[in-house]
C-alpha cells in the first residue's frame, strides 16, 4: 500500500453561503489531491461544514426552521456547490453527525480523565459574532467591538471546563521551532512564536447550556449542564473522521489547509489538545491570506461577496479550468491579500491558457495533420536546438513535486507551462512550418513535433490537476490515458513524465481551441438576476 496523504479544509459555518473564499481553500486542497493521487500517494481529502455555532439556533429560528432543517439546507448548498466545481473530496463531515459526536464526547473523556480538561471560571470577552472570546488587549484595540465583524463585544462570565493549554506551551513551541515547514508561509509561524513567547492561557472548551439553545451541541460528558465549546468540537473533526479501523492509517502528518482568520486555532490550540491525547502531529498548517474585491474586504454588508451565482456565471462563460487557474495562480497563497478583478482574470486567461498551452496545442496538432497526415512523426534526436527535451521534462516533474510538497501551487503551475512555453520558443526559432516546405528537411520537421508533442502531453500530466477538464481532452486528443475523476492516472507520474512514451505513428486529432480567446471588451460575466447579499 502507498503512503497515505492527508489533507483538509476548514469546515465551513453552515450560517454562510459558499463563496469565493471557502471555494479557494477547497480548490487548493483538490489541487494539492489530484496531484498526490497522480503521484501514487494513497490519499484522503476532507472537507465539511461545522454546525454547532450558537448563532445556527437563531438563524435557523428567524426562518421558522428547527436548527437540523437550516442546517441540512446548508450543508447541502456547500455539498452541491463542491461538486460542482469536481472537487474530489473522499468524505464531507458534518459535526451534526453521530459518527462525529461520539467521537468527540470520547476525546473530551479522555482529557478529562488525564487531567488536562477542568471545570473553572472565565470572564472576558466574547465576540458573538466569530464565537470566540478576544483578549483584553484586542478589545481595548477595536474599541471593544469585534475585531472582524465591528459588532459589540459582550462582556461575558462563565463556569467553564478549561483545556489547560499553557502545560503544552513549551513542548508546541519546541515543535515549531524545530519543524521547518509546520506553519506555513514563514511570515505566520513568526507571529504565531510571539504569541506563545508572549505567553498562553487555558483554554474554554465549554459554554453553559442556556434556556432555548434548542439541544444544539455535544453535551460535556458527565455533566449536562455544559456543552462543548463550537470551536473545540470543530477542530476535532480532522480527527475523527478517519478515527476508524479503516481509515486510521491516514492520521500521520495531516496537511490542513485554511486563512489566516483561523491559524491559531489550528496552529496552537490543536496541536496542543493532539499532543495531550498522544496522537501524531499535522506535518503543515498553511494560512493563506484573503480574496478581497476593490481594495475592500467581501462582506455580508457590502453585498461585496463574489458568491455562488457569481462564481457559476464566470465558469459558464470561461469554463471551470479557467476559473481553477485565476484562483490557483493569482489567489492570496501568501501573506498579502488578493484583488479579485475581471480585467486581470481575462488577462491571465489569455496568456496562460488562450495564447499558452491552449495555442501550443492547435499549432502542433495542425502541423502533424498537415504534415504527417495526423500521425505522430518520429523524433531523430531528443536534444535538438540547444534543448534537452528529457531534461526538460525531468526538470518540470521535479520542480512540480518540490513546489507540492511545500504547497507552492503557483510554482506548480509554473513548472507545467514552463514545458508549453517552451515549446512555444522551439517552434519560433525552428520555425518547422518553413522547414516543411522542403521535402528533404522532413526529418527535422518529425523531430521538432514529436518533441513538441511530447513535451505538451507531459505538461498536460503536470497541469491536469489544476485544469482537469481540458487537460484530460488533450490528453485524449493524444491517444493518451486522461486521469480519472479523481486526479488519478493507471500509471504513476514519474512514470507518465518519462520521455518517449508517446509511441510514433499514435493518431493526434486536432480540435476546437481548448481555450478560445477572450475579447477584453466583453462585459464581465454575470448572473442574470443578483442575488441580494451572500
Ligand atoms: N467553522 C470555522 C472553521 C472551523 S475548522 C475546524 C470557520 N468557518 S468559516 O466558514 O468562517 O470559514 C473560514 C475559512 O473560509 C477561512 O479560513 C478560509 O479558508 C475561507 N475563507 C473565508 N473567507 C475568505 C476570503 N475572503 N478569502 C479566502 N478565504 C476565506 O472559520
Amino acid at each position: 500500500m502507498s503512503e497515505p496523504y492527508y489533507i483538509t479544509t476548514p469546515i465551513y459555518y453552515v450560517n454562510d453561503k459558499p463563496h469565493i473564499g471557502h471555494c479557494y481553500t477547497t480548490l487548493l486542497a483538490d489541487v494539492a489531491a489530484r496531484f498526490m493521487r497522480a503521484r501514487g500517494r494513497d490519499v484522503f481529502f476532507l472537507t465539511g461544514t461545522d454546525e454547532h455555532a450558537e448563532k445556527v439556533v437563531d438563524a435557523a429560528a428567524q426562518r421558522g426552521l428547527t436548527p437540523i432543517e437550516w442546517a441540512d439546507q446548508n450543508a447541502g448548498e456547500f455539498e452541491r456547490a463542491f461538486a460542482a466545481q469536481r472537487f474530489t473530496n473522499d468524505d464531507f463531515v458534518r459535526t451534526t453527525q453521530d459518527r462525529h459526536k461520539d467521537k468527540v464526547t470520547g476525546y473530551i473523556t479522555r482529557l478529562m480523565e488525564q487531567g488536562d480538561v477542568e471545570l473553572g471560571e472565565y470572564a472576558g470577552w466574547w465576540d458573538a459574532s466569530q464565537e470566540e472570546y478576544v483578549t483584553e488587549s484586542t478589545a481595548r484595540e477595536h474599541d471593544y467591538k469585534s475585531p472582524v465583524t465591528g459588532k459589540e463585544l459582550e462582556k461575558r462570565t462563565e463556569q467553564n471546563y478549561f483545556f489547560d493549554l499553557p502545560k503544552y506551551a513549551e513542548r508546541l513551541r519546541e515543535h515549531i521551532e524545530a519543524s521547518p515547514g509546520f506553519i506555513l508561509p514563514e511570515a505566520r509561524k513568526n507571529e504565531v512564536l510571539g504569541r506563545i513567547k508572549a505567553g498562553l492561557q487555558r483554554v474554554p472548551v465549554s459554554r453553559a447550556v442556556k434556556e432555548g439553545d434548542a439541544d444544539w451541541g455535544i453535551l460535556m460528558p458527565g455533566d449536562e449542564g455544559h456543552r462543548i465549546y463550537v470551536w473545540i468540537d470543530a477542530l476535532f473533526n480532522y480527527l475523527s473522521t478517519v478515527d476508524t479501523n479503516e481509515r486510521r492509517r491516514y492520521w500521520h502528518a495531516p496537511v490542513h489547509v485554511m486563512a489566516k482568520d483561523i491559524l491559531w486555532f489550528h496552529a496552537v490550540i490543536w496541536p496542543c489538545m493532539l499532543m495531550a491525547l498522544g496522537e501524531a502531529m499535522p506535518s503543515c498548517i498553511y494560512a493563506h491570506s484573503y480574496w478581497i474585491r476593490e481594495g475592500r474586504k467581501m462582506s455580508k454588508s457590502l453585498g461585496n461577496f463574489i458568491d455562488l451565482p457569481t462564481i457559476d456565471a464566470y465558469v459558464d462563460a470561461f469554463g471551470l479550468d479557467a476559473w481553477r487557474w485565476y484562483l490557483v495562480n493569482h489567489g492570496p497563497l501568501a501573506a498579502t491579500d488578493s484583488d479579485f478583478g475581471y480585467g486581470r482574470f481575462v488577462e491571465v486567461y489569455n496568456a496562460d491558457l488562450a495564447n499558452g498551452i491552449g495555442n501550443a496545442s492547435s499549432r502542433v496538432s495542425n502541423m502533424i495533420a498537415k504534415y504527417f497526415d495526423g500521425a505522430c512523426p518520429k523524433a531523430e534526436a531528443t536534444t535538438h536546438a540547444g534543448r534537452d527535451w528529457p531534461a526538460l521534462a525531468g526538470a518540470a516533474l521535479e520542480s512540480a513535486t518540490e513546489a507540492l510538497d511545500r504547497l507552492d501551487f503557483e510554482a506548480l503551475c509554473r513548472a507545467g507551462l514552463s514545458l508549453s512555453n517552451e515549446v512555444d520558443g522551439y517552434i519560433h526559432e525552428t520555425e518547422p512550418f518553413k522547414l516543411a516546405k522542403d521535402e528533404t528537411k522532413l526529418g527535422d520537421v518529425g523531430t521538432i513535433l514529436y518533441n513538441c508533442a511530447e513535451a505538451l502531453r507531459i505538461a498536460a500530466v503536470l497541469l491536469s490537476c489544476t485544469l482537469p477538464e481540458k487537460m484530460s481532452e488533450l490528453l485524449g486528443r493524444m491517444g493518451q490515458e486522461a486521469p480519472g475523476e479523481d486526479g488519478s492516472f493507471g500509471a504513476q507520474l514519474e512514470e507518465l513524465c518519462t520521455w518517449g512514451r508517446l509511441e510514433p505513428g499514435t493518431r493526434i486529432t486536432k480540435g476546437d481551441a481548448l481555450y478560445p480567446r477572450w475579447d477584453a471588451k466583453n462585459p464581465e460575466p454575470a448572473p442574470e438576476t443578483q442575488e441580494a447579499g451572500a
